[in-house]
């Protein structure tokens, strides 16, 4: 299960935010250390907003230690802050400055709290903060994510909840940044995260440093970092540039399914960028497939890590890779602004499997809500209200929130027609690029393409029970 913290109400912040809106001189305020996400309270933070983070850090296997600069460009979003928090998890904090001045931090369980001190922030400002110390690991269900160890490396992988335990930030999708990346390990071994390869750099006393980069606005957790023995390879396919990172440490067989999984991405996006109607969101892609134990696959953005376990057969192992390129478009590029609504990313990635699997001549889109509205009323499985799934781990990625999200899709496209079905899906994908959306925002642009109110319909298939007349 993810990390849940207790909520934290800061009276002041409230109170002066009010007179904010009389029009008096605004006063400095202290942010909230949440950004107001009801499933993570603690998730975020108030006040501000961040363009970019500039991180350069060390990565020591033999003790797991990471040591770390984190740059962060940030801008006020309202009133001027006489202090503000970052998200961070454990990890101890030598110094920390903004626009250069030292200034005095504490630590208040998953908060580092930063006190401008007679300096109040208003408009940009730039926080520098000094740290080390080895991340802990993430809850996860039966398993762990977050900063795991391998065999010889690390990785880092999860959600919701992964990026403040590598480095201060405002952890939650709907404030996302450019973020450049300067990862410092031993030279036998390779660093890959999202984005542009700006530099691997020359050998120096037994390290590399490898640069990263990623100019458009990324979510927090979708920031990545594979360190291990990975052979790296690159190409470029109509204007795309693939870096793929395939563990060296994988049997013969599943190495091979990998890579000829991998030779499909373009031909994945652009079949992805006919069903989205828009074309694939970036100019970097490629995966990252890991020998570690991990359970699961994650949208790293443009280079999404998969479990090993997906390439165990060479039939069908390229559907986990249309599943997460799906996400660059509905997850990465669109992301969400409230973990509720979840099914936006995976009942689209679903959907997006489906479309594929017709395409290839297997079962269609139609054959697969079929399957799923043969699921009889009293199965457990039509309990779960998806547009509210609930915060744990087992809730926010349950059997429902994918495959009810897709047969929701799916069941729609029945319900308005394929021609507005497209029109919708080019339109959310177009009109809403790169920014923070919602269900309601979904739901309405659907009675808006469709002409017709879908209130009913979307009710039924967002809330608890199986929707009447399947
Ligand atoms: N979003 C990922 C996917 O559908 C699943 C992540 C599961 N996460 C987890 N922490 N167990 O591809
Ligand atoms: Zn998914």
């Amino acid at each position: 299960m993810p990390r849940r913290r207790p909520l934290v109400i800061v009276g002041t912040v409230l109170l002066l935010a009010a007179c904010g809106t009389t029009g008096l001189r605004e006063l400095p305020v202290v942010g909230a250390t949440g950004i107001g996400d009801p499933y993570y309270p603690g998730d975020g933070n108030g006040g501000y907003d961040v363009d970019r983070y500039d991180l350069v850090v060390g990565y020591d296997p033999g003790t797991d230690e990471l040591t770390g600069t984190a740059t962060i460009t940030a801008r006020t979003t309202g009133t001027p802050l006489s202090s503000f928090s970052l998200d961070l998890v454990g990890l101890e904090v030598a110094a920390v400055q903004v626009d250069g001045t030292d200034v005095q931090v504490s630590r208040d369980d998953d908060e580092l709290v930063v006190y401008p001190g007679q300096v109040v922030v208003d408009g940009d400002f730039t926080v520098r903060v000094e740290y080390s110390g080895v991340p802990e690991p993430v809850e996860d269900g039966p398993g762990e994510s977050g900063v795991v160890t391998t065999d010889d490396g690390v990785l880092v992988v999860g959600q919701p909840d992964v990026a403040a335990t590598w480095f201060p930030v405002n952890d939650h999708p709907s404030d996302a940044a450019a973020v450049q990346l300067s990862v410092t390990v031993p030279e036998d071994l390779v660093a890959v995260s999202n984005g542009e390869l700006v530099d691997r750099g020359d050998p120096v006393d037994g390290e590399r440093t490898w640069v990263w980069r990623s100019d458009q606005p990324m979510a927090p957790y979708l920031v990545t970092l594979a360190v291990g023995d990975f052979d790296l390879t690159e190409r470029e396919v109509d204007g795309i540039t693939y870096r793929d990172a395939v563990a060296a440490g994988l049997s013969d067989r599943r190495a091979q399914n990998a890579r000829a999984a991998l030779d499909q991405q373009p031909a994945i996006l652009d079949f992805l960028a006919g069903v989205f109607g828009s074309p694939y969101p970036f100019t970097e892609a490629g995966g990252i497939v890991t020998a570690s134990s991990l359970g699961f696959a994650l949208e790293t953005q443009t280079r999404p890590i998969y479990a090993q376990d997906f390439f165990g057969s060479a039939s069908g192992a390229e559907l986990v890779v249309v599943h997460e390129l799906a996400h660059q478009w509905t997850g990465d590029d669109l992301r969400l602004d409230r973990w509720r609504d979840i099914w936006l990313n995976e009942g689209f990635a679903t959907y997006a499997e489906w479309a594929w699997t017709e395409d290839q001549g297997g079962p269609t889109v139609a054959d697969q809500l079929a399957d799923i509205t043969a699921i009889p009323d009293d199965d457990p499985f039509w309990e779960q209200a998806i547009g509210d799934p609930g915060a744990a781990s087992d809730e926010l990625f349950s059997e429902a929130v994918y495959l009810r999200g897709g047969a929701l899709l799916a069941a729609l496209r029945a319900e308005v027609g394929d021609d507005d079905f497209a029109e919708l899906l080019s339109r959310w994908t177009t009109d809403r690029a790169g920014q923070a959306v919602t269900t309601g925002e979904f739901t309405d642009l659907a009675d808006e393409v469709s002409g017709t109110d879908l209130g009913g319909f979307f009710d039924a298939w967002l809330g608890a029970g199986k929707p009447p007349g399947y």
